[in-house]
């Protein structure tokens, strides 16, 4: 199973639905999110082969700090057992990990494994992972403007091009497709600016469940979109059905 079409550069994935995929078998909800770390696996080795260059996920937001403390402590446990376990997948896929959004926020032992994942995974030349966490697109705008008006003079005006350099990854192209899991069909602070021209992809299929054929299909969704970027299209299929 592969994609016989080209595929985006960069794919977001907004991962929802643990909680409800554990509830639906009457388990806690962690073992939902342990569920989604197998997601992760899947997805990951599947976008890696297929060639897309840049996969973003979002793992923990700024929201989320809201959960119960006990949900937020298992998720940061598990995040760390995931990136000892997963380091040799990692590595034998030419993934290079990246995490986004306001580190410090996280605890040391947490930022030291990340740390030390990005270092070991710096080489990967196939595919960068990006995991988003304690992340918000608004803080991330707000933190950019920070940096901006502690950097610049004052009266310097300001282009889209400056503040695209001071997000957290300004390495990170916009994303060309964002999925989210589980039938909400909203953004939920999301690569707020990034995403700005991104296209959606929605489906009910809950995280944990989520496998290689989904982010296919999801794929495939996509190359059949005509992106506009505002213009008229010569040839537009929707205006001109013939001619495709
Ligand atoms: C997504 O699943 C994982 C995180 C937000 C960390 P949820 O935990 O939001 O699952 P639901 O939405 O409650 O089912
Ligand atoms: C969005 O999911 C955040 C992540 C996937 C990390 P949530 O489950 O937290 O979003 P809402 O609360 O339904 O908007
Ligand atoms: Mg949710």
């Amino acid at each position: 199973m592969k994609p016989d079409f080209p595929v985006p550069e960069h794919v977001a994935i907004i991962m929802d639905g643990n909680g409800r995929w554990a509830r639906r078998s009457g388990w806690l909800r962690l073992r939902g999110h342990e569920g989604g770390a197998e997601a992760v696996r899947d997805v990951t080795e599947a976008a890696a082969e297929w060639g897309v260059k840049h996969l973003t996920l979002y793992a923990f937001s700024m929201e989320n700090w809201q959960r119960p403390q006990a949900e937020v402590d298992a998720l940061m446990r598990l995040l760390q057992r995931y990136l000892k376990k997963e380091l040799r997948t990692l590595l034998d896929n030419g993934v290079r990990l990246q995490a986004i959004g306001r580190l410090q926020d996280l605890k040391a032992s947490v930022r030291q494994a990340l740390a030390d994942t990005e270092a070991k995974t710096a080489h990967g030349k196939a595919m960068t992972l990006r995991l988003a966490l304690s992340y918000g697109g608004r803080q991330e705008i707000l933190d950019g403007i920070r940096r901006l008006l502690a950097e610049s003079p004052p009266d310097r005006s300001i282009q889209q091009e400056d503040l695209a350099a001071v997000l957290y990854d300004p390495s990170m192209p916009d994303p060309d497709l964002v999925i989210r899991t589980a039938g909400e069909q909203r953004l939920s602070n999301f690569l707020l600016w990034q995403a700005s021209y991104a296209e959606l992809y929605f489906t009910d299929v809950l995280w944990p469940d989520f496998r290689r054929q989904h982010l296919l299909a999801a794929l495939k969704d996509y190359h059949g979109r005509v992106r506009r970027f505002g213009k008229v299209l010569e040839n537009d299929p929707a205006v001109h059905p013939s001619s495709s």
